[in-house]
């Protein structure tokens, strides 16, 4: 059949994601895996969420409430905002595919940054949008913010910057930001900034921007969130966004009606109320960042600093037969070639015993694996 495929569709390639627990188990014979790829909640979801979704089992015969009244209240009362300044997206991920296909016009480009969460230029490149891409800092992974105001023309609609950043951990400061959000003031007046927090929950550096309170003197700022990182929902997929109320009405329209299903939406309003869970898991990701940073310090590899759930490491050597080598001993490691790094790992902080046997296996696999030239 000799049927036209757009461009921008045939080049595109899918998104890796972390490769499943089940499949590992069947390609290796195995029957304990642990999986450190996807920057998942290890305590898993939140007990109150579990209930509420027992109890929405019952109505899954019928449509969700297609407004997400009851959670946008939630959200509204916990941000400080009004529900028209919030949009629930299918993960937070609709919501970066969403805001590219209301605002982003045929001709029209985004300010991403190259390095950075692959979904943004896969985005783009689906919908047929053209991505200005600034690569990361080389020496660090951050953020080069001057230089990406720099690269800006008056073409771009979004800039999408992920604070904390996916992979490499790292966060874009107070200082940067607000430099970049009052140049931008100035000259690129219809381009918004999306900040990309995913991660958020899990960050301790004190110069870590309030991008709410932000949004006072830059309305063109939009707010990602995620119920699939602290709040262990990443099953049910609930995201959403924070922005100017207009724009935001804008977003309501495109999307398609129940986005979010009644499971999602009940699990996640009963995960807004379980304080002692998030308690629990920032409690957690903080003594594993330091078990697991501190056993990376013993081993042959470079740390990037992380402010997330998860760590970036340069091993100086191919990373594909560690990861492979990792696989076999029944550990799930993310590996990074997509993404331009490919001598980059990330791993995710899992429960104790879990990061013990990660370190133990990667201590094995370096040694019997030398840097490359
Ligand atoms: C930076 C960043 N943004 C957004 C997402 C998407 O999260 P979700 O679609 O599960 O809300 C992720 C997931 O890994 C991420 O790392």
């Amino acid at each position: 059949m000799c049927f036209p495929i757009p461009d921008n569709i045939e080049s595109l390639r899918p998104y890796v994601p972390g490769k499943p627990l089940d499949e590992t188990k069947r390609e290796y014979g195995l029957s304990d895996v642990i999986k450190l790829a996807s920057n998942e909640n290890p305590l898993g979801p939140s007990p109150r969420a579990c209930a509420a979704m027992r109890a929405a089992m019952a109505e899954v015969a019928l449509y969700p409430d297609a407004t997400g009244f009851e959670l946008k209240q939630a959200l509204a009362k916990k941000h400080g905002v009004s529900p028209q300044e919030l949009i629930l997206g299918c993960g937070s991920n609709e919501l970066i595919e969403l805001l590219i296909r209301t605002f982003v016009a045929p001709g029209d480009s985004a300010l991403i940054a190259d390095g950075s969460f692959i979904i943004y230029s896969l985005a783009l490149q689906a919908a047929g949008r053209r991505a200005i891409a600034v690569p990361l800092r080389r020496d660090d992974w951050r953020y080069d913010l001057p230089t990406m105001a720099r690269a800006l023309d008056d073409t771009a609609r979004l800039c999408f910057i992920a604070n904390p950043d996916n992979p490499s951990g790292a966060i874009v400061t107070r200082a940067e930001l607000t430099d970049f959000l009052e140049h931008v003031k100035e000259r690129f007046p219809k381009l918004l900034v999306v900040m990309d927090e995913a991660y958020v929950d899990f960050v301790d550096a004190p110069d870590y921007p309030d991008s709410l309170a932000l949004r006072a003197a830059h309305p063109n700022l939009v707010v990602l969130r995620t119920f699939s990182k602290s709040l262990g929902l990443a099953g049910l997929r609930v995201g959403y966004g924070i922005l100017d109320a207009r724009l935001a009405n804008y977003l309501e329209r495109v999307r398609m009606p129940f986005n979010v299903s009644n499971l999602a939406q009940a699990a996640a309003l009963a995960a807004l109320t379980d304080s002692e869970h998030l308690a629990a898991t920032q409690a957690l990701n903080r003594a594993e960042k330091a078990f697991v940073l501190d056993g990376l310090a013993k081993l042959d590899v470079d740390v990037i600093p992380p402010q997330g759930n998860f760590v970036l490491i340069d091993t100086h050597r191919p990373s594909a037969p560690i990861f492979e080598a990792m696989l076999r001993r029944g550990i799930i490691l993310r590996p990074l070639l997509n993404y331009g790094m490919p001598t980059c790992l990330r791993i995710s902080f899992g429960l104790r015993e879990q990061n013990r046997q990660m370190l133990a296996a990667l201590e094995e696999v370096l040694v019997g694996t030398p840097r490359s030239a």
